[in-house]
């Protein structure tokens, strides 16, 4: 890290306390506080995470920062500012509550601020991309999270921090997010160093449906192991935690996470009608495509079995198509 950066963290940790401090203690912050509360955090959650609230005001942290000592030009990198039209530096977050983003070191490096209802636009805003905040390279949690991760061989990924908060809250201690944006090869490499088996948590929509499979495909390719829990009724892991308790969501979402191939057998099955014959075909076609590729006969065998079972083929058909396949992968 440069001088600048060094200086840009410091001054965001002085941030992370104004912010805090602000919603625990102020009446400024007492919206910010109860709309955390409302969410079902506790105490203890919002100050482990140090959640914290911006005011509504175009300067009240670069005012803050300049009592600091902070010169307007230290500022640009902290991730707090956009600049108006002299160029002067003014608060990016204004009415929001926060979220402190951190690197694995645990240093503040960015921040990400939600709207207090759900009529305003954007609903989140996170810090502005830089050298030290690069939301393709890091996960939200991850240091937190790291020794429950080594612990376990298992992380968990979900969508966004509320998810991860929730979960953390929850006793899922191993969870964390990326930023609004598709997982990438970088973090799916970092997850490899860390955990035997990541299970991909996402959203219960459509949305989080495909970006299940696209998270699926980047950690094919890393050689990671994958289980995809999934959720339902467009409920994200936040809104089941909330509706449904921990327990529940650790036995009947977490630790019934499906399979790679269990997962594909029920992707494929959207492209395809299959009370039409040929489309049928068409599907089975793909299935074995995926059972191919798997290493073990046993569970190759498990998967035709289910397939057999399912669109009513003999096991002695689908094992005779598979070959070719076998075949051509080795
Ligand atoms: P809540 O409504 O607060 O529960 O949000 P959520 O965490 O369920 O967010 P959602 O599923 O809508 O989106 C997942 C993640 O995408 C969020 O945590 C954010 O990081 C990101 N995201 C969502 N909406 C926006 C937006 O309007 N702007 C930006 N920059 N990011 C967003
Ligand atoms: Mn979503
Ligand atoms: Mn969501
Ligand atoms: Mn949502
Ligand atoms: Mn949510």
């Amino acid at each position: 890290t440069s001088r600048e950066e060094q200086t840009a963290l410091e001054a965001n940790e002085w941030v992370v306390k104004l912010y805090h401090n602000l919603l625990r203690n102020t009446k400024e912050g007492k919206s910010g506080y109860e709309y955390l509360l409302s969410r079902g955090l506790t105490e203890e959650t919002i100050d482990t995470f140090k959640l914290g609230f911006a005011p509504n005001s175009r300067d009240f942290t670069v005012k803050f920062l300049d009592g600091k000592g902070y010169k307007p030009q230290d500022l640009l990198h902290t991730g707090l500012f956009s600049t108006d039209k002299e160029g002067n530096p003014q608060d990016r977050f204004r009415g929001r509550v926060i979220f402190p983003i951190r690197n694995h070191l645990g240093k503040t490096v960015g921040f990400g601020g939600r709207t207090l209802g759900d009529g305003q636009e954007p609903k989140y805003l996170n810090s502005a991309e830089s050298d030290l905040f690069q939301k393709g390279r890091m996960l939200f949690n991850f240091d937190l999270a790291r020794s429950e991760i080594r612990k376990t061989g298992q992380v968990v990924v979900f969508e966004g921090y509320n998810d991860v908060i929730a979960a953390y809250q929850a006793g899922v201690r191993n969870g964390v997010a990326t930023l609004g944006t598709s997982l990438t090869e970088t973090q799916a490499r970092l997850l490899k160093r860390y955990a035997e088996q990541v299970v991909i948590c996402y959203d219960g929509d459509k949305a989080g449906f495909e970006a299940s499979y696209r998270a699926l495909q980047i950690l094919k390719k890393t050689g990671n192991h994958v289980r995809i829990a999934m959720l339902r009724d467009g409920l994200d892991p936040d809104d089941y935690i909330r509706e449904h308790g921990a327990e529940k969501f650790k036995r009947s979402i977490i630790d019934a996470g499906l399979t790679a191939t269990s997962f594909m057998m029920q992707y494929l099955k959207q492209d395809f009608n299959l009370s039409v014959e040929g489309d049928r075909l068409q599907y089975v076609e793909k299935v074995l495509d995926e059972i191919a590729q798997i290493e073990s006969s046993v569970e190759r065998e498990h998967y035709l079995r289910e397939l057999s079972h399912a669109m009513d083929l003999s096991l002695e058909t689908l094992a005779s198509d598979l070959e070719p396949r076998l075949r051509k992968r080795a």
